[in-house]
Parts: C-alpha cells; sequence; structure tokens
C-alpha cells in the first residue's frame, strides 16, 4: 500500500470525491491504529480484504480487546466511504503468501465519521461501497460501543458483547417478538436459564404483556413466582369442550387406517348432536363440531348410545362401542380430571382465556402452563389446545383494541417434528400456522430446542431472530447456518465453541450479529434446572426411608 503512493491518494480522492476535503478519509482516522490492510475485491456476497499477518500478531498485544482480536473469524474490520465507516465481519481467512492472508467479509452496516475518526449514528445497510485499495482499519472498543449504543426503541439488555467486558448486548423487542424468534442449543449450555433472563426483562419493560409459556419439565414455575401465574394439572381446568375435532381424535380415537375413518364419523356425528343439545348452542346461529362450546359428556355418551341401538346387525356397533369405552376411560382416569371432569362443563370460557393470557396481567404479565404432569398421550393435544386459543383469540378479537400474545415453546422439536408421520398432527398444524401467519395478527412465537435438526423444515425460517448457544452436533450447525442471514456467516463458526451462557444473536432483533455473554441471572428467578452435583450429594446421607415412601406415593397418586 504504502509502495503505491499514488494509488492510494487516487482512490481516497474517489472516496471521498463528493466530500469536503476536511473528511479527508484515511488520514484522519484514529491515528494510533495503524491500518492492517486492504480491499481487494467488493462482489455482493463475497468480499475480499487482504491483510498482513505481521500487522494482525502485533494487534494482538493491543491492550483494547476488540483491538486484539483483529482480524480473526467472527471479528470486525472497518474502512472509510467519504464520511461514513463502513463496518464488515470477518468470515473466513486463508493464507495468501507473502505474509498476508485473504478474508471474506460481510459488510454489516455503516456510522457517520466525525473529522476527528469517531464513530456515531450507526445504522444497518451499506448505501456506498469501498473501492478495492480501500485501507482496512481495525475495530476499537470506542467503535464497538457505537455500534452496539442501542437506539430509542424499545430493547432489553441481557449481557455483555464479545469480546468486550463493558458493552451491553440489547435486544430490540419490537422487531424481535413481531417475526418470532427461536432459541438454541445443546443441552446444558443455558437455554431455559437465558429465556427466563429475556423473559424477566421483557415483563419488566412491559408489566402488562402477555406471555403463555408452555413448560414440558415443570421448571420455570420457581423462575416466575413473583411476575408470573403458575399453572399445572391442578389448577389448569382446561375444559374438555374447548377441543376442536381434531383434538377430540387425538384423545379418543384408538384404531389406524380405514377403521379411524369409520371411528372419526361416527364421532363427528355424535359430537355435533352433542354439541347441539347444549344450552349455550340455543343462542347461537350455527354450530359446529369445532365450535368451542359446552357439551354434557354425558350427552355425548348418551347419544352414542342411541346411534348405537338404532343399528340392527351387532357387528357394526364395535366402532360405538370403542368410543364409548375410551369416553368412559378418560372420565374415571383420576389423571384425566383437569380436562375431562363433569365439573368443567360450566361456561368458563371468557374467565379461562382472561386468567391464562393475562388479560388484564394485573401486573404478572406471564403464564407458565407446566405440563409436566399431563398424561404424556395427551401432552401434545393440550399444547395444541393452548396454540389454537391464542390463535383464534388474536383472530377472532381483531376488531378489538390489539392485546399482542407471545407464546413460548420449550422443547419445540417434539410439538413441530420433521417426521411427518409421528402423532400429534394438530399441534403441529397450528405451530406451523402460528410461524406462518401469526405476524399478522399479532401472535408472536419464541420456540426453544436442544435440536434444531429436528425441526420440521421452515418453522426454523420463518424465525426472525435466532439466538444460538454451542451447538454440538454437525447436523444442528448446518440447520442453523441455513436459516441465518447472510451477513452472520462469520459467527457461524463460533457456534461449536461458545462457552456455556454465550451466544450469537442475529436477525431482527439485534441491530448486526452479536456474541454476547449472557447477565448472571438471580438465582430466584432461575428456572429449577441446575446441574446436579453428583459428587457433593454422593457425600451424603440420611432419612432414604423417608424419601423413598413419599416418592413412592406421589408416584401412585399422580402427584396429588
Ligand atoms: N445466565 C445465567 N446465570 C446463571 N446461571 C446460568 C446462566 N445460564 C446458565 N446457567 C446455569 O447453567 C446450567 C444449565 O442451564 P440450563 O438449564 O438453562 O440449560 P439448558 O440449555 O436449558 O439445558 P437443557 O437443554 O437440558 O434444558 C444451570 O445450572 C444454570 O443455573
Ligand atoms: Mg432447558
Amino acid at each position: 500500500m504504502d509502495d503505491q503512493p499514488n494509488l492510494r491518494q487516487f482512490i481516497d480522492e474517489m472516496s471521498s470525491f463528493d466530500e469536503e476535503p476536511a473528511a479527508r478519509p484515511v488520514r484522519a482516522a484514529a491515528p494510533e491504529l495503524p491500518p492492517i490492510g486492504q480491499v481487494v475485491e467488493i462482489a455482493g456476497s463475497s468480499s475480499q480484504i487482504r491483510m498482513k499477518t505481521e500487522t494482525l500478531l502485533e494487534m494482538q498485544q493491543n491492550p483494547d480487546p476488540a483491538v486484539a482480536m483483529s482480524g480473526q473469524v467472527g471479528s470486525q474490520v472497518k474502512m472509510v466511504v467519504g464520511t461514513n465507516w463502513l463496518i464488515a465481519n470477518v468470515r473466513t481467512l486463508a493464507a495468501a503468501g507473502d505474509g498476508e492472508v485473504v478474508a471474506e467479509i460481510d459488510f454489516l452496516g455503516e456510522g457517520s465519521r466525525s473529522s476527528n475518526g469517531t464513530m456515531s449514528n450507526f445504522r444497518r445497510g451499506v448505501t456506498r461501497y469501498p473501492i478495492p485499495g480501500s485501507t482496512v482499519l481495525p475495530v476499537s472498543t470506542d467503535d464497538l460501543r457505537s455500534v452496539f449504543a442501542a437506539d430509542d426503541s424499545p430493547h432489553v439488555e441481557i449481557g455483555t458483547v464479545y469480546p468486550t467486558d463493558d458493552i451491553r448486548g440489547a435486544l430490540y423487542v419490537d422487531p424481535m417478538l413481531s417475526k418470532h424468534f427461536a432459541i438454541l442449543g445443546s443441552t446444558g449450555t443455558g437455554k431455559s436459564t437465558s429465556v427466563s433472563l429475556i423473559l424477566h426483562r421483557i415483563s419488566q419493560l412491559s408489566p402488562e404483556g402477555h406471555i403463555v409459556m408452555i413448560d414440558p419439565h415443570g421448571e420455570y414455575s420457581a423462575a416466575f413466582k413473583s411476575c408470573g401465574e403458575l399453572f399445572n394439572v391442578d389448577n389448569l381446568q382446561l375444559p374438555y369442550w374447548l377441543l376442536n375435532f381434531e383434538e377430540h381424535c387425538e384423545v379418543m380415537l384408538t384404531t389406524d387406517g380405514a377403521e379411524r375413518q369409520r371411528d372419526a364419523d361416527i364421532l363427528a356425528k355424535c359430537l355435533l348432536a352433542a354439541r347441539t343439545k347444549g344450552k349455550a348452542a340455543e343462542s347461537l346461529g350455527k354450530v359446529t363440531v369445532d365450535s368451542p362450546i359446552p357439551y354434557l359428556l354425558t350427552d355425548l355418551n348418551q347419544i352414542l348410545v342411541a346411534e348405537m341401538g338404532k343399528l340392527d346387525r351387532a357387528g357394526d356397533t364395535t366402532p360405538y362401542q370403542r368410543l364409548k369405552n375410551k369416553l368412559d376411560e378418560l372420565r374415571a382416569d383420576p389423571r384425566y380430571t383437569f380436562m375431562f371432569s363433569g365439573m368443567l362443563v360450566s361456561d368458563t370460557m371468557g374467565s379461562f382465556i382472561g386468567k391464562l393470557f393475562r388479560l388484564p396481567a394485573h401486573g404478572k404479565p406471564i403464564s407458565i402452563v407446566d405440563v409436566s404432569g399431563v398424561p404424556s398421550e395427551v401432552t401434545s393435544v393440550v399444547v395444541s389446545v393452548l396454540a389454537r386459543m391464542v390463535f383464534d383469540y388474536a383472530i377472532w378479537s381483531r376488531t378489538e383494541a390489539q392485546r399482542p400474545i407471545l407464546l413460548v415453546c420449550e422443547e419445540a422439536h417434539r410439538y413441530v417434528p420433521k417426521d411427518e408421520n409421528s402423532g400429534g398432527q394438530a399441534v403441529r398444524k397450528i405451530l406451523e400456522r402460528i410461524a406462518k401467519e401469526g405476524r399478522k395478527y399479532g401472535v408472536s412465537l419464541g420456540l426453544i430446542t436442544q435440536r434444531p435438526s429436528d425441526l420440521a423444515e421452515g418453522v426454523l425460517s420463518q424465525c426472525g431472530t435466532i439466538i444460538s448457544m454451542r451447538l454440538n452436533n454437525d447436523r444442528d450447525q448446518a440447520c442453523v447456518r441455513a436459516a441465518m442471514p447472510e451477513g452472520a456467516r462469520g459467527f457461524l463458526d463460533a457456534i461449536p465453541a461458545l462457552r456455556n451462557r454465550e451466544c450469537i444473536v442475529c436477525g431482527e432483533g439485534v441491530a448486526i450479529p452479536i456474541r454476547v455473554r449472557f447477565d448472571d441471572l438471580e438465582p430466584e428467578k432461575r428456572p429449577a434446572s441446575s446441574d446436579p452435583s453428583f459428587a457433593a450429594s454422593w457425600r451424603e446421607t440420611g432419612d432414604e426411608e423417608g424419601i423413598i415412601t413419599r416418592t413412592v406415593k406421589r408416584w401412585r397418586g399422580h402427584g396429588r
């Protein structure tokens, strides 16, 4: 570069041809940081720079951690174009001989450059590109501070930006929620704790929010005692008549193939008759098998018996008998009391929606629905009803003042699996629908999973913001790579090497992709998911008999 003074001068003039002379770029740049290289090629997605290995090694001694990172994959570099600083992210590095390395870079955005070289007003996207030959400079912590300075739009701070230890990383709440988000990471990397942290911060910002969290392991009740309403099988009282026809089928049909179709036809006919018979149906015009109106289980039973009585041959009664047996079983099984109880017949839809969706929130904007006590055969139906209620509420309340709802779903790969033939089609359909259409109706989806490669295709790409913690598995990494925006590719290589509690965030929720270390969450706000200490608990003993007796009792009595 230095041996081509004329070219250098020409480029400087080109880059600033319509700017004032005072903004002559390279010379005004922070003098204490020497250039580390120059631009080689600008070509859409594959722009390249060349850097001097020797200078990069020198930079590693710099006390500023951001400067010391210069040139590494995932780090940032800057260039002058006119009165702007351009910030780019290093995606790949390769040796180029002559003590130089070639790096592919992704442009992240640009900020205004003041006369003393500092950057302000950073924004995403690039309006003017540099010309090959332009000087590349290291990015300092001060530059990063201005890149990450959260603007006035509502945001929550979640941690510190790597490699600095004082710059705060923030998520912009509106873009993050309106386009859905996903939190991914291998087991034990800190997903649940991070979700708690993000939801706590959001609920501090919006104490009158509406968040429904589906908690398959009963972890989150511990975290949201103070700002959440806690539901489990003892107090959920999810009335069976809220189930639509498809969900009824998933609970009540026990056969496959052609037999299942015949059973479903019979169930449809009898269910419609039972729904129509209910008191509530009289005031409504048209009732369908899907209408969420109360009916009596005894009515359904009677209708099944009456229909069976109309048949003349004994052989034809088998499907009726099967349905009736299943219905009797559901009513008698204590594990199903939270859903199939005669007590749940009154029309509680309004109050159910009110308390579940926190309308009004009364300062507790989060509902934690602990489904760990729900019999595993119907967990997916329960999740399906809850998700469908959120979506249907949003659709039917469109003419009212909008109350956007966030639905957070842990272990999402269980409900929207890649394998289309696994059970739980209803839940899969509704979650896929929310992922596709939720934004229009003010429904936001937060998916949490440790196995992104097992998620149905397309669901991840509907998530505008991806928060990825460490992923050990190649297939999972490939999946995230496909879902992440182009500009974040340089960060992806860091995913297998992230430490616990660190994550890469990219997409709508952040100005530019960032690597963040989550704040330490106060113990009382953490989910009950802490790693067991084998070493410590294997030194203790005492009251084994009591522990076993109480455990056996809970086991047999299903927690009651
Ligand atoms: N921000 C944090 N502050 C304090 N502790 C944390 C934080 N993040 C993670 N931890 C600790 O790390 C451990 C594992 O975290 P967590 O249960 O959230 O992982 P996970 O990814 O949800 O695991 P799994 O996939 O098994 O559910 C816990 O002991 C938790 O206390
Ligand atoms: Mg977890």
